[in-house]
């Protein structure tokens, strides 16, 4: 079974309060999403195995540790994901970013794949999927089924607020995926949208409703 990590330091809890307002802006909500992601990245690279290496500093020769291992891909789901890549990007620029687009059919709630464009060499990375809503876990489960079709075996999946129904699918679907949330919230309500979660995202992050 994969792990569920509860994020819960302080200053991402305060500016998710902040996101989850009525009344809170599209522009405030962009900056917020924007922090939170880089606060969150890390943790969710906490643990990226390092390596010893010698250098030469001005003063002398020294071992010291660089970050290993695979190279990093930034995965977001179309669209809310997209507020989570800069964030990410910020701790690792040199990562790759590969888009997927899904949205939820709105009778079905069921996922629809229309976009898929991924760096070239991803099944040799370490892929970091972001979306900021785990709902169902439809989308996320099957962003991380398109990605281990592509032949990618070390996959995260980092979100900000979660449904206990999306965590369990995620964790069925792919028991070898670590999920990163920032909170586990109450429930789904009728529209499959998360209690009290912060509304949609997408139209909170890009104004258009
Ligand atoms: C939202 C969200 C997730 C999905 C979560 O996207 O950003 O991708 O819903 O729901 P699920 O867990 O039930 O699949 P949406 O389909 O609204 O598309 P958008 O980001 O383009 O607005
Ligand atoms: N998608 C959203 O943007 N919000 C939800 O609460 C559920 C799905």
């Amino acid at each position: 079974m994969s792990k569920f990590h509860l994020i819960d330091h302080p200053l991402i809890q305060h500016k998710l309060t902040i996101m989850r307002k009525t009344n809170t802006s599209s522009k405030d909500f962009r900056q917020l999403l924007d922090e939170i992601s880089m606060l969150m990245g890390y943790e969710v690279t906490r643990d990226l195995p390092l390596e010893e290496v010698e250098i030469n500093t001005p003063v002398a020769r020294a071992r010291v540790k660089q970050i290993a291992g695979k190279k990093l891909a930034i995965i977001p789901i179309l669209r809310a994901g997209l507020g989570m890549v800069d964030g990410l990007l910020n701790l690792v620029p040199v990562a790759r970013v590969g888009h997927i687009g899904l949205y939820r059919d709105p009778e079905t709630h069921l996922p629809v794949e229309y976009y898929c464009k991924l760096p070239p060499n991803i099944h040799n990375r370490l892929a970091i999927v972001v979306d900021p809503m785990l709902a169902t876990g439809g989308s996320a489960s099957d962003a991380l089924r398109m990605l281990k079709e592509k032949g990618c075996t070390d996959l995260r999946l980092m979100c900000l607020v979660a449904a206990p129904e999306g965590v369990e699918k995620v964790q069925k679907d792919h028991p070898d995926v670590d999920i990163y949330c920032a909170a586990l919230d109450e429930c789904l309500n009728d529209h499959k949208y998360i209690v009290p979660g912060l509304g949609d995202a997408g139209d909170r992050l890009f104004g258009t409703k």
